[in-house]
């Protein structure tokens, strides 16, 4: 069968998609880009904010028309909002013949082929920790192949009180380290020489579900990371995202030391004030958070921070937001997904008074876009001068005679190609050049 899929939110879900192509191709079925040519039609789905879950809904309430002109065709809703929303996503679409939750990604060919075989409704919405290895291993479509997500662990169970990940995502589950560590040799003799872990916890690596963070001197992920360190032919290993909490000296130590993990670390701060930081359930202080940080910076110097931030979270205050706005100055993120509250049916934050009107929301969203703007340019322009270790992916997109790749802090670096450059080597650039998106350089001897 032809096979269109439509991936919303995260990276786990980008993951999860590549996943089940990959699964699909093994059995026969082909993918293809566009939905009229297509026997099925599946929607990988999100549900952390309302908008996500409003899109879908309309994209698949589009797709009777589809239907209505080719009556065999197979629709399919998989992730977070089939999860989320179960049969009653059935009731309001009639025309999807299925649904997979989040712990029955692995069963997908499965489905289909019994739906093709004799139609019928499906939904199957069972936690299942199969799913975790089931998905592991089947690759389709990567768009570098340099590079490669891994999903080392699913599920939540920090329960931050505006989330609904651990509602639709489960609980924590991990893979164990030689199952990783095969999987990315494998990988790197298929040609990857960059890492993306992944994980909705992605610190809380092997420490089977226990709900607080490790003590000191327990930090199975840092193990992890010590492990896959020591892979010949992989360059670069990088991971999203920890929760702060997770950081003891074990953890902060192997990041400082391994010469593979990159200097850019994506650490959700949510809120600068320890007030909303309470209400949120996150389990760190603005004080324990920036100690973190703190650490990092004066072991790895040219370490960079990214993050994610909620405006808007119910009964935060203009105070409260100035601390936020204070603290990411201080931090000097170079990057930041900046949230607007939305209230997720069943966590306990939307049922909590003083919910922020929308217009304060947009307020604070722009003033901390703008202070972002602000920085990355500063940034950019400090690292002229600077030398830089740029995994080389070859010819750039807007001009082919110049190269590109990524520099260890995740920054793009164009840079005129030497004949002894290899795609997948590590070159130093100089940097003598920088905009608000890329750095320009050459490279040194
Ligand atoms: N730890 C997860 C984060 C899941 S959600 C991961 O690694 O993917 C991603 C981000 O969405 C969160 O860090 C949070 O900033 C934001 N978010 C979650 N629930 C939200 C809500 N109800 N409203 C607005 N933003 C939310
Ligand atoms: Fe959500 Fe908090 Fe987990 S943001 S994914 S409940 S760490």
């Amino acid at each position: 069968m032809k096979i269109y899929i439509k991936t919303y939110g995260c990276q786990m879900n980008e993951r999860d998609s590549e996943a089940c192509a990959g699964m699909l191709v093994e059995k026969g079925h082909s993918i293809v880009d566009s939905e009229e040519e297509a026997d099925v039609l599946i929607f990988n789905t999100c549900s952390v904010r309302e908008l996500a879950e409003r899109k879908a809904i309309g994209k698949i309430g589009i797709m009777k028309k589809l239907k209505k002109l080719n009556p065999d065709l197979i629709i399919g809703v998989m992730g977070c909002m089939a999860q989320n929303l179960g049969e009653a996503l059935l009731k309001k679409l009639p025309h999807v013949d299925f649904l997979i939750g989040t712990g029955q990604l692995h069963k997908l060919p499965d489905i289909l082929e019994s739906i093709a075989a004799e139609r019928h409704q499906a939904a199957l919405l069972e936690e299942s920790p199969e799913v975790l290895t089931g998905m592991a291993t089947h690759f389709y479509g990567r768009e570098n192949p340099l590079f490669a997500y891994i999903a080392i662990t699913r599920g939540c169970n920090r329960y931050c009180s505006y989330c609904i990940v651990p509602y639709v995502r489960g609980r924590e589950i991990s893979r164990d380290i030689p199952d990783v560590v095969q999987e990315v040799k494998k990988l790197v003799d298929s040609g990857v020489r960059e890492i993306m872990l992944l994980g909705q916890n992605v610190a809380a690596f092997g420490l089977n579900g226990d709900t607080n963070p490790p003590p000191e001197g327990v930090s199975p992920f840092a193990d992890l990371l010590h492990e896959l360190n020591k892979i010949e032919g992989l360059k670069r290993i990088r991971f999203t995202s920890p929760y702060p909490s997770y950081f003891n000296d074990k953890l902060i130590d192997a990041i400082a030391t391994l010469p593979k993990v990159c200097h850019n670390l994506h650490l959700p701060l949510q809120s600068g004030s320890n007030r909303i930081l309470k209400k949120m359930n996150r389990q760190y202080t603005a004080e324990q958070y920036l100690t973190i940080v703190n650490k990092l910076k004066s072991r790895i110097p040219d370490m960079t921070f990214s993050t994610d931030v909620i405006v808007g979270f119910p009964d935060e205050t203009e105070e409260d937001f100035n601390a936020t706005r204070n603290l990411m100055n201080i931090v000097d993120y170079d990057n930041a997904f900046i949230f607007k509250y939305s209230p997720r049916e069943g966590t306990p934050a939307a049922k909590m008074a003083d919910q922020v009107p929308l217009e304060i929301k947009e307020k604070r969203n722009e003033i901390l876009l703008k202070d972002l703007a602000v920085r990355s340019e500063r940034q950019n322009r400090e690292l002229i001068g600077s030398t830089q270790e740029v995994l080389i992916e070859g010819p750039s997109k807007r001009n082919p005679k110049r190269w590109s790749g990524r520099a260890s802090n995740a920054k793009m670096v164009i840079f005129t190609p030497e004949p002894s450059m290899q795609i997948g080597g590590l070159a130093k650039i100089k940097i003598h050049r920088a905009t608000k998106a890329s750095l320009f350089g050459d490279i040194t001897d």
